[in-house]
């Protein structure tokens, strides 16, 4: 007889639940199917195949050049490895700024094409139309405010947002009108703690805040920057929990070395 254990897969309902019993989220990025099945096992709640991609994977300085068939391609591969989380797809810059029956169609192109369960959109009562648009489709939308990098050149810099009262004012009512269209949560990016505390306590959804302190009702990072492999990013919020980029480096160099030494491959190795 075998024993077959069921995963029980994270949901939005899950997600909202979590929120209403005080239990933190946890978010990592992920955009290809080996590190998404790590990401996945080690119990991590929402996996984000975020536009950071464009920066991490291709090396694109920002997350603008992307394009959605890149995004569906990352997606697809994540969802293939993920048995519990819930799997988020960032909407790249320019397939949804245009118009909403722009962003119904770049939603439902990443929902059929890699099997994802939800979208992420970056922006507020500029785009609520699409946002609106998208769930009347049935699709689990997520908002990201505060720090946007698809607005980079608007802001000019990766600088704290939302510090003075009048963007701190728009924030908090762009976070209320997500949650009242039925949005599943919302990402904070880079604002001031006690912004967090006061969104995260006047609405009904989970946030989730990368550099936005611990009052947030989850926190995302970007997989590659918490595990060392993207050495140069070094920004406050950020906790590095392993330096991979020196064990790949120490085990790569000593590789060369066995090569050139004949030392790999042995007689074991051998067939
Ligand atoms: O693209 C991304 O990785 C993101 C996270 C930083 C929230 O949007």
């Amino acid at each position: 007889m075998s024993v077959h254990t069921e995963i029980k897969r994270v949901t939005t309902h899950i997600l909202q639940e979590m929120k209403n019993r005080g239990e933190k989220i946890s978010c990592l990025t992920a955009y290809d199917y080996s590190m998404a099945r790590i990401v996945d096992a080690a119990g991590v709640d929402l996996i984000l195949v975020g536009d950071s991609a464009s920066n991490v994977m291709a090396g694109h300085e920002t997350t603008l050049p992307i394009t959605l068939d890149q995004m569906i391609y990352h997606a697809t591969s994540v969802v293939k490895a993920v048995k519990r989380a819930l799997v988020v797809v960032d909407i790249p810059f320019g397939s949804y700024q245009g118009n909403s029956t722009e962003a119904l169609r770049s939603a439902i192109r990443i929902m059929k094409e890699s099997g994802a369960h939800a979208v992420k959109m970056e922006g507020g009562s500029e785009i609520k139309e699409s946002i609106v648009r998208v769930l009347s489709a049935g699709i689990p939308v997520m908002g990201h405010l505060g720090l946007t990098p698809q607005s980079i050149y608007k802001f000019g810099t990766y600088t704290v947002r939302a510090k003075e009262e009048e963007e701190a004012k728009k924030l908090m009512e762009d976070a209320k009108m997500l949650d009242e269209v039925g949005a599943f949560g919302v990402v904070l990016e880079k604002i001031p703690s006690d912004l967090t505390k006061k969104v995260s306590q006047s609405i009904t959804i989970p946030t989730v805040g990368i550099g936005a302190g611990a009052d947030a009702d989850g926190q995302i990072l970007v997989v590659h920057d918490m595990l060392g492999i993207n050495k140069e990013f070094k920004p406050r919020f950020l906790r590095r929990y392993a330096d991979l980029d020196g064990i790949m480096n120490e085990a790569i160099s000593q590789y060369v070395k066995d090569v050139k030494s004949v030392d790999f491959p042995s007689e074991k190795e051998s067939y």
